[in-house]
């Protein structure tokens, strides 16, 4: 199955699909399972955030930022690649190409400015 809009649908298909590859990476798995205790509430969660990104619903109320500070010690240059690469090759997978290219686009820059944002809690 391949959605071939920005929709619900894709999102849907997208976020426990792409979070299951996460969980079997030796990288990130374990970050993700030492984090997180109730996976459907974090998929409900991203979810909600990603039909806020690309829908503008308004869904998602909670802060990025400070969940990944959080966690600084265990986000690398490294894993961020890695996290990019996964959400590429499922997009890739899951969704028609343009679609996909958008949703690919979105994470890029949210990623970076995640990275902006730890580079500039550690320097303070
Ligand atoms: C939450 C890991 C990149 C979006 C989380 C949490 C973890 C995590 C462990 C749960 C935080 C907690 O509740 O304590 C990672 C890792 C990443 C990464 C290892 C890459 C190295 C990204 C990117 C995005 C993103 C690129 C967006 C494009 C989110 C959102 C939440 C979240 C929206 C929910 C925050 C909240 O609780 O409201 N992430 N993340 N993450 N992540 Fe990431």
């Amino acid at each position: 199955m391949s959605a071939c809009s920005i929709d619900e649908t894709a999102i849907d298909l997208l976020v426990p699909a792409f979070y299951a590859r996460v969980r079997a990476d030796a990288l990130l798995g374990p970050i993700f399972e030492s984090a997180i205790d109730d996976w459907p509430h974090h998929l409900a969660k991203l979810k909600d955030f990603w039909s806020s990104v690309m829908l503008a619903s308004g869904r998602y109320k909670g802060q990025p930022m400070p969940a990944h500070i959080r966690h600084e010690t265990a986000l690398s240059k490294e894993a961020f690649a890695r996290w990019l690469a996964i959400w590429r090759e499922t997009t890739d997978e899951l969704l028609a190409p343009a679609v996909a290219r958008a949703f690919q686009d979105k994470a890029a820059r949210i990623a970076e400015s995640l990275q902006l944002g730890m580079q500039f809690h550690r320097e303070r």
